[in-house]
């Protein structure tokens, strides 16, 4: 049996944004078989009741604590694998076998979680606070013209860290030299462009790789060519990009992290393409292609002595993106900490710190090779 850990998330260092939708599951892994999740430190059980709702709660059962995730969906509601008390999907507990004609305690309520259910992706939230957006739309999603296929899994390191690697354009032929392989190219990144809600950026990175053959192939094509990628940045979980191939070939990712714990991250990454539609097995040889690509990205947080340097890092132009994500996470962070010694959250201002954009937005673009 899986052990059950419930916390405090604001006690866990994992740094959970207030009020803000995280990634925690593709929707085809909820099913009437509850499954286990982490987010910030908080366990969950995640299930499908009898209408098709995904619904979440605190996996650690109110009555002895054991794990929720384990018990089994009857009727619709979640039965704890120890004694089988029954918990419906806003926690109310509905059935207590050993006690049938007495009336259930209020106390035996287990703790729910707001659930948002989109586009092929579960996001839960542990705290309420006004203002927050829900998650972000992906625009392929409903687009006829695109096929998906989508990975998950669990990897060591903090989730900031996920995020920026992803931003990451110029460690591509370095660290996935035996997935992509390829020369080294040059990287021409235009300024990022800030969103008016502190809250979300776009950027625009162009570069021309010399894939190898295999990276070519998955990619639909036989010859190098250069991609043209616009990112949308939403803090705190999410990174959407649309990437140019060139010859009508266009791909759409959508890469979600969210932070388990201080060190452990899930991540939900989904890949559309409208060329190769058509090909059998195409989708598993991508998800293959994916996996490799972050098992290679995983080898390098797992390596580095401090993988979230903060303030000072020296940066160039292509490190635009990580700058930015950088720091609108510290803007949101701090604003929470001020909010937590104030009385009057709403009127304390983000604290004033250099802007790391300055020192790389007026560097010149590289030219092409
Ligand atoms: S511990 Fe869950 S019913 Fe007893
Ligand atoms: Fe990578």
């Amino acid at each position: 049996m899986r052990s059950c850990q419930s916390v405090d998330a604001a006690q866990s260092g994992a740094s959970l944004l207030p009020g803000c939708f995280y990634p925690v599951a593709q929707s085809g892994a909820v099913t009437h078989r509850p499954i286990a999740r982490t987010l910030g430190g908080q366990a969950l059980a995640i299930f499908r009741d009898d209408r098709g709702h995904v619904c979440a709660l605190d996996a650690c059962c109110p009555h002895r604590g054991a794990n929720l995730a384990d018990g089994q969906v009857i009727d619709g509601s979640l039965a704890c694998p120890y004694h089988g008390w029954r918990f419906a999907g806003d926690g109310s507990c509905v059935s207590v076998p050993s006690h049938p004609d007495r009336p259930i305690p209020a106390r035996s309520q287990a703790r729910s979680f707001d659930v948002v259910e989109q586009q092929g992706v579960v996001w839960v939230r542990l705290t309420e606070a006004a203002g927050q957006p829900p998650p972000p739309p992906f625009e392929v999603a409903d687009d006829p013209r695109y096929r998906r296929f989508s990975i998950e899994g669990s990897y060591p390191g903090p989730a900031d860290w996920w995020m920026e690697n992803f931003l990451d354009i110029s460690h591509v032929p370095f660290v996935h030299r035996r997935s992509f392989g390829g020369q080294h190219p040059r990287v021409l990144a235009d300024p990022v462009e800030r969103g008016v809600d502190d809250r979300s950026f776009t950027a625009r990175v162009r570069v021309h790789y010399t894939y190898g053959l295999w990276a070519r192939l998955i990619h639909g094509a036989v010859r190098d060519y250069s991609e043209d990628v616009r990112f949308r940045v939403t803090v705190p979980a999410t990174i959407y990009l649309i990437n140019d191939m060139g010859g009508g070939r266009r791909q759409a990712l959508a890469f979600l992290a969210s932070p388990e714990g201080p060190q452990r991250t899930r991540v939900i990454l989904s890949v559309w393409r409208n060329y190769l539609t058509w090909l059998p097995g195409a989708d598993a040889l991508g998800r293959r292609f994916t996996r490799q690509v972050l098992d290679e990205d995983q080898r390098i947080v797992e390596r580095s002595p401090a993988p979230m340097p903060t303030v000072d890092r020296p940066a160039m132009a292509a490190d635009g993106a990580v700058q930015e994500l950088a720091r609108l996470m510290r803007r949101a962070r701090a604003r929470i900490a001020a909010e937590s010694v104030s009385s009057e959250p709403q009127s304390q201002p983000a604290p004033h710190e250099p802007d790391p954009l300055a020192a790389v937005a007026h560097q010149k673009p590289e030219s092409r090779a």
